[in-house]
């Protein structure tokens, strides 16, 4: 939502990422999507990740439309063989990696007796684990 007083903040944006190439996983809503458009605005280029497909086009659709230089990829950041296919898609694209951000998470609200050990481990897998998964392509075991 604009707020009084943005057009100058967006008038006044500092380049601090200008020419550097960024991931966002989780990127197609909220937090993810927010932190790709910044990082647009400060200059980068962008490849969004997301479990949902349609949305991340969408997102990607939306921030193309705007001028900015950003690429999509569905992924599941749980799973580690999706990984080199990513990162190399932002290096084969734009010839380097600057930028990693391990966005993608859930929250499943739940009284810690009410939570399946299986949402327990989900959650875990997605917030947790798949930061260690992120890795350079060639460094997965
Ligand atoms: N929004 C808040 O106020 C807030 C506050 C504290 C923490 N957080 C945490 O920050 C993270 C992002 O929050 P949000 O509000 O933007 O959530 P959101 O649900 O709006 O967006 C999360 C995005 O991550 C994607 N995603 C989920 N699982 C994935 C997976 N396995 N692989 C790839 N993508 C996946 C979803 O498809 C979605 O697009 C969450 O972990 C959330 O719990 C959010």
């Amino acid at each position: 939502m604009r707020k009084r007083g943005d057009h100058v903040w967006r008038n006044n944006v500092m380049k601090r990422v200008q020419d550097k190439v960024a991931v966002v996983t989780g990127g197609a809503r909220g937090l993810g999507s927010a932190a790709a458009e910044r990082l647009c605005e400060e200059g980068a280029r962008v490849l969004i990740t997301d479990l949902n497909g349609a949305e991340g086009r969408e997102q990607q659709a939306r921030l193309t439309s705007l001028g900015y230089s950003v690429a999509f990829e569905e992924q599941d950041v749980t799973q580690p063989e999706g990984w080199p296919r990513v990162l190399d898609a932002a290096i084969g694209r734009w010839g380097r990696l600057d930028v990693l951000v391990n966005n993608a998470g859930i929250a499943i609200i739940s009284d810690v007796e009410a939570l399946s050990f299986e949402n327990w481990r989900k959650t875990l897998a997605v917030n947790l684990d798949a930061v260690s998964w992120a890795r350079r392509p060639g460094s997965l075991a």
